[in-house]
């Protein structure tokens, strides 16, 4: 089949997230400038660079109070945050902190989480995840919406430090099957990465 994206697909679905999977979470915190902690996952995420590491995140959609959501308002405010990656064991804490809760309340109490100081930057790191990446803001791109209702943010941030759990490093090296990094698929669907294989690119 083919369909215009701009036109019905006649499916029982939008298929486009089921399509481009399985993205990983990025599971975002930020201090809001009157001190409340925010924490709020994302799965339109990705990595970008190396050098330096940068990582992108899409901060989509309305904010039922009527304005952008309580992220991109505080990664605007600040110039900071923390992603915090998602593993299998925190996906219940993972959905109960993408509730909709007044900007003064804070997820992480909601979700039961513990917040941490990070090293580099005001935002506080998720204490339960065993990857923290602190981030500075490089930039928010406003991209074209297609629907009044929806502003789309990509919000893009260079990494400057990072917090990694020894107990997913072996070797030397991180260990997938004890990560467990959880990742988004279309619908209300999940995976867990618990299977791996090695190639090595031609020359
Ligand atoms: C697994 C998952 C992935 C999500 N991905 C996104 C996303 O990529 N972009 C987005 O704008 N909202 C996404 N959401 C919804 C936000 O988490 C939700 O709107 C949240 O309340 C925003 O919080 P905030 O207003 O504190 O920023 C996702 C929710 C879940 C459960």
């Amino acid at each position: 089949m083919f369909y215009r994206a701009d036109q019905p697909h006649g499916l029982k679905h939008n298929p486009f997230k089921a399509l481009v999977s399985p993205r990983p979470i990025g599971w975002v915190s930020t201090l809001g400038s009157d001190g409340t902690m925010n924490l709020a996952p994302f799965s339109y995420f990705n990595a970008i660079t190396d050098f330096p590491p940068t990582v992108l995140f899409g901060c989509n959609g309305p904010h039922p109070e009527g304005d952008i959501k309580d992220t991109a308002a505080n990664v605007r405010d600040t110039g900071e945050f923390v992603v915090n990656m998602v593993t299998a064991e925190l996906k219940d804490q993972m959905n109960a902190s993408s509730a909709h809760v007044g900007r003064t309340v804070s997820e992480f109490e909601k979700a039961g989480l513990t917040p941490l100081p990070s090293e580099l930057v005001a935002a506080p790191r998720v204490k339960e995840s065993p990857v923290n990446l602190e981030c500075r803001l490089v930039q928010i791109i406003q991209l074209r919406s297609s629907s009044p209702k929806i502003v789309n943010n990509m919000v893009i941030g260079e990494v400057v430090g990072i917090h990694i759990d020894e107990r997913i490093i072996k070797d030397g090296m991180i260990d997938m099957s004890v990560y467990r990094p959880l990742a988004r698929l279309g619908y209300m669907d999940y995976t867990i990465v618990e299977e791996t294989f090695s190639m090595d690119r031609p020359d």
